[in-house]
């Protein structure tokens, strides 16, 4: 079978193979301290051997209680923020379809909660919650982040309310640490069946958890392949030392080849809307990891072609310190044909019978050429389908690459001090005791 591939074809003017071959032995030493978990951050390389490690029972327990939320909930409503919640929503939003209507019989509508603070939000939310059969899966690893903690505070009330205590609580399912924490605590008390996020996984790397596969799984979406392909994508890392044909040493290579080169700025690029949140779990994932000590590379998203009508400007023509990595599907759907015109008044003709899949990609073949012509180097990932099995794969890819480029940079990927700084700020504000 296939992996997903990187196409280093539009670098060539950028890099040699030379440099990436001089680079190789920092690569192999990062994942070296990667694997051997002696490196910065080492009490939080669960994830790494993670694929191997998921047991039938315990993705069977997820699976239990995922079917059991879907047949009793029109919507399931998650919880959570940052790492908390961005795998599960890139994953469900890629993978089931954009327009509610599409969603099968029964299937249920999967919302989400806790990732910003605005009130209007909130509310509009238990409104529409007012006449729904509906669920919660709340996320906190800490058990104490301010955001989803007060969006489950509101849900609670209107849960309880609507189908009171005994019904709200087999409703509700957490996801927290093994013993510290409120919601740990809350849960415990209020005997909400709970699943554990392992200490030794943190949040930006937990979407092979419970985190990610619960909500994942109550979405309908297969998690036992999910965990396949990042299976086999940690074996193929893992067993493949030539840096060019392994993705994820090719990939941190790059980036920091790069960032020596004052690209500070990576542009994740995709053609497809359904794959925005992977674009936000990425940014979080790399820019969580890698922006400390005064160093990292920017992670910004686009989604074209709308953004060629926008930041296309900016990428083309603006400072030159951009270099974009443009996700690529391999296969599209080719079911829909630009019908003839006998007038041919809008002057699209010469497209007629053609299907919109391949002007997409002449579109991107366009902008990829365009791009790396006016010096904004492009790196593609290409991948196969768009399925669990290959979401499993890039998933790990990313992880694995982001912990190796961490480690080039010299930073503890694996830890964010500097998010602290806002909240301290806003407890204060609040006037929290301690
Ligand atoms: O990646 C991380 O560690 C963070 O983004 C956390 O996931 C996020 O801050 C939410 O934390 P918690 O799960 O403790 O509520």
């Amino acid at each position: 079978m296939k992996n997903i591939n990187l196409n280093t074809e539009y670098l060539k003017n950028f890099i040699t193979d030379e440099e990436i071959k001089k680079f190789s032995e920092f690569v192999y030493n990062a994942d070296k301290e990667l694997t051997g978990r002696t490196g910065k951050g080492k009490e939080f390389l669960g994830w790494v051997t993670l694929p191997e490690e998921i047991s039938v029972s315990e993705l069977e327990d997820i699976r239990l209680s995922a079917d059991k939320f879907r047949i009793i909930s029109e919507v399931i409503v998650v919880v959570g923020i940052g790492g908390s919640y961005l795998g599960a929503r890139a994953i469900i939003e890629a993978l089931t379809p954009p327009f509610k209507n599409d969603y099968g019989k029964g299937e249920p509508e999967i919302l989400y909660a806790g990732f910003n603070l605005s009130e209007s939000y909130h509310e509009k939310l238990l409104a529409y919650l007012e006449d729904k059969e509906y669920s919660v899966i709340v996320i906190s690893k800490s058990g104490t982040t301010t955001e989803p903690a007060i969006a489950f505070r509101l849900l609670k009330n209107h849960i309880e309310k609507k189908f009171g205590k005994i019904g709200a609580s087999e409703r509700i399912i957490a996801i927290t640490d093994s013993e510290k924490g409120a919601l740990k605590k809350l849960s415990t008390q209020e005997n909400y069946k709970t699943f554990i996020i392992p200490d030794d996984i943190g949040g930006r790397f937990s979407v092979l958890t419970p985190v990610g596969l619960l909500p994942i799984a109550c979405a309908g979406i297969n998690i036992t392949e999910i965990v396949k392909g990042a299976k086999d994508m940690m074996n193929f890392i893992n067993n493949e030392n030539d840096i060019f044909k392994n993705p994820a040493y090719l990939y941190s290579a790059i980036r920091n080849i790069l960032y020596k080169k004052n690209k500070s700025i990576e542009i994740l690029a995709s053609y497809e809307p359904n794959i925005t949140y992977i674009s936000e779990w990425w940014k979080q994932l790399f820019g969580e990891s890698e922006g400390k000590d005064g160093k990292g590379i920017f992670t910004a998203s686009v989604n074209f072609t709308t953004d060629l009508h926008s930041l296309g400007q900016l990428i083309q023509d603006g400072n030159r310190n951009i270099f974009e990595t443009v996700l690529k599907l391999n296969s599209n759907k080719n079911n829909l044909t630009i019908p003839n015109s006998d007038n041919d008044l809008d002057e699209l003709n010469y497209l007629s019978d053609k299907n919109l899949s391949y002007v997409n990609d002449m579109a991107m073949l366009g902008t990829i050429q365009a791009h790396t012509s006016g010096n904004c180097p492009n790196i593609i990932i290409e991948i196969p389908q768009l399925n669990p099995y290959y979401i499993g794969q890039l998933i790990y890819f990313f992880e694995r690459a982001c912990g190796i480029s961490g480690y080039l940079l010299e930073v503890n990927p694996f830890d964010q001090p500097g998010v602290e700084e806002y909240k301290q700020n806003m407890f204060k504000l609040l006037g929290k005791s301690k």
